[in-house]
């Protein structure tokens, strides 16, 4: 495998789906997509992958109905409370993007609790995003700049300006989307920072995604020529 991706996010869709096909409930597709996180985190450690973001939770994704969302929110409290020590040992830093303040009290604390006993990691970036919403990151940037330049004004904004105040201003923009479950669509990810990010969809459902099916992305994105606008004699170098 030649260019392994440095960023990969993940819009982890299909649970639903897999579930139903087996005539099985909802929920049983969430347990069993939020095992998989597990497996794909670990073989994107094995391929040397730096930085991995998965979508867990969009700020959409209260609209449905109050036991599947009260059931994801468990799940997430769950993997919270199971992974974060094996991360601690593994290397893995953990961290959360979205909007926190809608979680209960004692879940914001277990995601400060996670953030900051991981801290000091840097084998893997694991960023999950949780109530997040590419529109609410974009103008929460604005917003923010705004405050911390009030003599300034907004046509003084340039993108770099705006990339520091965003929730993942501490990582590097995505290579790799790997979108599972059929739909090509962003679902209101990661808008601003996937403006030059390679785009994966797979009918595969989240819950059946596994290293073999992680390779074959791979193996694809290793075929793309990025070319960031300029012309392919330039990016090969022939000119
Ligand atoms: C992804 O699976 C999980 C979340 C969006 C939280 P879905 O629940 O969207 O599964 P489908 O798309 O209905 O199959
Ligand atoms: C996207 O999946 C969000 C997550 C995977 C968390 P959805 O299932 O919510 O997306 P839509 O509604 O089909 O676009
Ligand atoms: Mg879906």
């Amino acid at each position: 495998m030649q260019s392994i991706p440095k960023h990969i996010a993940m819009i982890m869709d299909g649970n639903g789906r897999w579930a139903k096909k087996r005539l099985l409930p909802r929920a049983v597709g969430h347990v069993k997509g939020a095992s998989n996180v597990r497996s794909i985190v670990q073989a994107c450690t094995h391929y040397g992958v730096e930085y991995l973001t998965l979508f867990a939770f969009s700020t959409e994704n209260w609209r449905r109905p109050e036991d599947e969302v009260s059931t994801l929110m468990d799940l997430f409290i769950q993997y919270l409370d199971k992974e974060v020590s094996e991360m601690r040992e593994a290397g893995i830093r953990f961290r959360i993007i979205g909007d926190r303040s809608a979680f209960a009290p004692s879940l914001q604390e277990r995601i400060e609790r996670a953030e900051r006993e991981t801290s000091h990691n840097t084998k893997l970036h694991l960023t999950i995003a949780a109530n997040y919403g590419g529109q609410w990151d974009i103008l929460r940037a604005a917003q923010l700049w705004m405050q911390a330049n009030p003599n300034s004004s907004i046509g003084e904004l340039e993108p770099a300006g705006l990339k520091n105040y965003l929730s993942t201003h501490e990582l590097p923009d995505p290579d790799l989307l790997i979108r599972t479950g059929g739909e090509s669509r962003l679902s209101n990810f990661l808008l601003w920072q996937m403006a030059y990010t390679e785009l994966y969809f797979t009918e595969t459902y989240w819950p059946e995604f596994d290293k073999p099916e992680l390779e074959l992305a791979l193996d694809w994105f290793s075929k793309r020529v990025r070319r960031f606008g300029q012309t392919d004699e330039q990016v090969l170098g022939e000119n």
